[in-house]
């Protein structure tokens, strides 16, 4: 059985995102394991935090097992100003860089990864972060990202319910990328 690695770009108690992230699981039902990348944890990059010589921090070599170990990446983010938030750029940056002190030889797990998005957003859908993250994703040598993406408008009701609806537009939206995905890893 596949492994799909979730990363909820939101840290927040009743987050729409992760709501989302869990619907899209309930759809994946049987056809992979999911499991949810904890990274909270995580410091703000520190080139003297960064290396498998005993400085590596016991957070960043967790998360470096736990991506390692899965087949692939489903990242569901919101977009904040228009763009990923910022622990998601701190997470990739940590991805992306080498475990040996210089070893830019050797390939990361991350490298030609299946990776996807989605997003629970505002009036634009998490247009921005999708189209900002898809392009640092490519730069750090993830696969080229599995579309179709489901990018959602959660409507302005949710925002005081705290309870994300999903509508037909984008059931159809997770089914088709569901289906890609399962492909890609
Ligand atoms: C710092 C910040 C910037 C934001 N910028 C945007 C934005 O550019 N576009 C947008 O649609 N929503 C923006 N929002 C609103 C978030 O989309 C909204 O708070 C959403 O519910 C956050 O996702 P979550 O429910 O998963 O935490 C922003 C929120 C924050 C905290």
């Amino acid at each position: 059985m596949k492994t799909i690695l979730m990363v909820v770009g939101s840290f927040r108690e009743k987050s729409l995102n992760r709501q989302l992230a869990r619907e899209i699981e309930a759809r994946i039902g049987d056809r992979a394991t999911v499991r949810y990348l904890e990274y909270r944890g995580l410091p703000f990059m520190n080139q003297d935090l960064e290396h498998a010589d005993g400085s590596e921090n016991p957070a960043v070599r967790r998360v470096r097992a736990e991506v390692a170990s899965a087949d692939g990446l489903w990242i569901v983010s919101p977009e904040y100003n228009g763009s990923y938030p910022g622990h998601v750029k701190n997470l990739i940056d940590w991805l992306s860089r080498p475990v040996v002190p210089m070893d830019y030889a050797t390939p990361l797990p991350i490298h030609g990864m299946p990776v996807t998005i989605s997003a629970a957003g505002g009036g634009r859908k998490g247009a921005g972060m999708a189209e900002k993250l898809t392009e640092l994703l490519k730069f750090v040598r993830f696969a080229e990202p599995t579309r179709p993406y489901c990018l959602m408008g959660y409507g302005a009701e949710a925002l005081k319910t705290n309870v994300l609806t999903v509508n037909p537009e984008a059931e159809a939206l997770i089914t088709a990328q569901i289906d890609a995905f399962l492909k890609a890893i």
